[in-house]
């Protein structure tokens, strides 16, 4: 099990497998309210004993009244700690509190019109006739003692009930989505009124309280990292570093499938921090070894992961004993790793995987409980350069896919050359946003051009840019044309062995990002 930071003020969000729960446990903390996302099967010695400020049950998609629906302890109840029910999580306290649920005539999916009590803590200064997003199936049919209502919408006479006594606060609808354009008041409200938080959350707090409960654990172990100079790894072994400074090792393999630059760039950063802790690997002849000939992406893909743990391996076999290995796990890989299974280490690690023939102790996972972008937060806060920690995506077997067929320098030196030019030629126009990812490939396609009054034959460069919020899904950029003449300008005038530069227009789905 991995380290996580241990704040004072804390909001658990136990989820019962909803769509929406990443984005509850997202939502407490643009408050500034460190929340933890737990398993509904989570034990209520282990949430007692955690001393949450608030409790809120996600939705779901079961029906609390069939056999084996998920549920929690009564005593979960008698905590004396606020809950706030949403949708199943409703339903479910309804339920657990001997109130009575039951299918609807008509289920409601999307905006609908809510009428509310302002006079309940939940709703203070939401106005009386608000909207909101609701997606059911099932509604709760009777009260429970002790409760009354406080929000109806047309086809729901219980869109929201409480128990201000007891502080218990259930709402039908769900809050947390922009469809509810008054539900952040509504969240801020339970976590500010009824459970009396204060909001003082920082980066300060989670780097000083996580180095703290790293230092717990590690003692005086010495720890390994590899670090790839992607954002997750770098931030996971800087936090590292503050906690425990020289007992951490950190191992860069250069595979020599980088960007232009890159592998002096990553060393330079994190020599600075990491002293003679850091060793960096120059491996690419090795690399290159396994490469040629091969020209399928998928074996691609397989040659390098393995090799990567082979280097990383015997490097770290000469450095003695290590009694922990550190892993870049962020939020969203423990999230796909399913509900309830939430301590499966990740298994598509950048590069390739976990190494087999080393024994460790254990595995830490520093930035197992935060988002993408509060590992940014979190970099910057420990000092982390902008460029290093605004990166974007980069795969894990780099450049090798960005080049169709065979690998050889000659051709990793083209495609790293035009893909600076295209870059900064971005970058100068302004769209070196994060939600964009852009590159050039190196097709294995020649073609006949003429340059003074010399024949050429040369390789044909494509330029891919895309926007992505979710990586599933992606746009083709619509560049203007002035940004594409003068990165095809620059790269066939400046990257010898290209004579023609063609831009990628197909989004994803149906094409992917990488054109391997
Ligand atoms: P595709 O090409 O599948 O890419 O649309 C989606 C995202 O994943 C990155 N990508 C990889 N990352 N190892 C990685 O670590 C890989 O083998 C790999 N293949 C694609 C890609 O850059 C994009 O951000």
């Amino acid at each position: 099990m991995g380290v996580t930071g241990l704040p004072h003020e804390k909001v658990l969000v136990l989820d019962f497998g909803g769509q929406y729960n990443q984005l509850i446990a997202r939502r407490v903390r643009e408050n500034r309210v460190y929340s933890e996302l737990l398993p509904y099967t989570t034990p209520l010695e282990q949430i007692e004993r955690a001393g949450y400020k608030g409790i809120i049950l996600t939705g779901g998609p079961a029906n609390v009244m069939a056999k084996g629906a998920p549920t929690v302890d009564r005593g979960l109840f008698r905590l004396g700690v606020p809950i706030l029910g949403i949708c199943y999580g409703a339903q479910l306290m309804a339920h657990l509190l001997d109130g009575v649920t039951g299918e609807t005539e008509v289920g409601e999916y999307g905006s609908t019109t809510l009428s509310v009590s302002t006079d309940s803590a939940l709703f203070t200064g939401v106005t009386p006739n608000t909207s909101c997003f609701m997606s059911h199936a099932y509604v709760i049919k009777h009260l429970p003692s002790g409760f009354r209502i406080t929000a109806k919408s047309p086809d729901c006479p219980v869109a929201a009930m409480e128990n201000a006594i007891t502080r218990m606060y259930a709402v039908q609808f769900h809050p947390e989505v922009n469809h509810t354009p008054e539900g952040g008041r509504m969240l801020r409200n339970f976590l500010f009124e009824v459970c009396g938080c204060k909001g003082d959350w920082d980066m300060g707090d989670l780097v000083r309280e996580t180095c703290t409960a790293l230092r717990g654990q590690i003692g005086e172990s010495r720890v390994l990292c590899a670090l790839s100079g992607g954002v997750d790894s770098a931030v996971a072994a800087t936090l590292l570093y503050r906690a425990i400074g020289d007992q951490l090792v950190c191992i860069f393999v250069d595979h020599g499938l980088l960007r232009l630059n890159e592998g002096d760039e990553v060393e330079q950063v994190f020599r600075g921090i990491f002293g003679a802790g850091f060793h960096r690997i120059d491996a690419s002849e090795r690399f290159l070894a396994k490469l040629a000939g091969v020209t399928e992406p998928e074996r691609k893909r397989a040659i390098i992961g393995e090799e990567f743990i082979r280097v990383f391996e015997e490097e770290a076999g000469r450095l003695g004993e290590l009694d922990y290995l550190v892993q870049g796990t962020i939020y969203s890989d423990v999230i796909e790793s399913g509900l309830g299974d939430a301590a499966v280490i990740k298994s598509h690690h950048n590069v390739g995987g976990l190494p087999s023939n080393i024994q460790f102790k254990g595995i830490i996972e520093p930035l197992r409980s935060l988002f993408k972008d509060e590992v940014r937060a979190l970099g910057l806060e420990l000092g982390l350069p902008e460029s290093l920690v605004r990166r974007q995506p980069f795969p894990g077997p780099g450049l090798a896919i960005r080049i169709l067929g065979e690998v050889t320098r000659e051709k990793l030196d083209i495609v790293a050359r035009a893909d600076a030019v295209f870059r900064e030629e971005i970058a100068v126009a302004g769209y070196a946003d994060r939600e964009n990812q852009y590159f050039a490939v190196l097709t294995d396609s020649r073609t006949v051009g003429v340059m003074g009054d010399e024949r050429t034959y040369a390789y044909v460069v494509a330029l891919r840019a895309v926007n992505t919020k979710d990586i599933m899904t992606a746009e083709w950029m619509r560049l203007p044309y002035e940004v594409l003449e003068a990165a095809s300008h620059r790269i066939v005038n400046g990257v010898r062995g290209v004579n023609r530069v063609v831009y990628d227009i197909t989004s994803k789905p149906p094409a992917t990002i990488e054109w391997e």
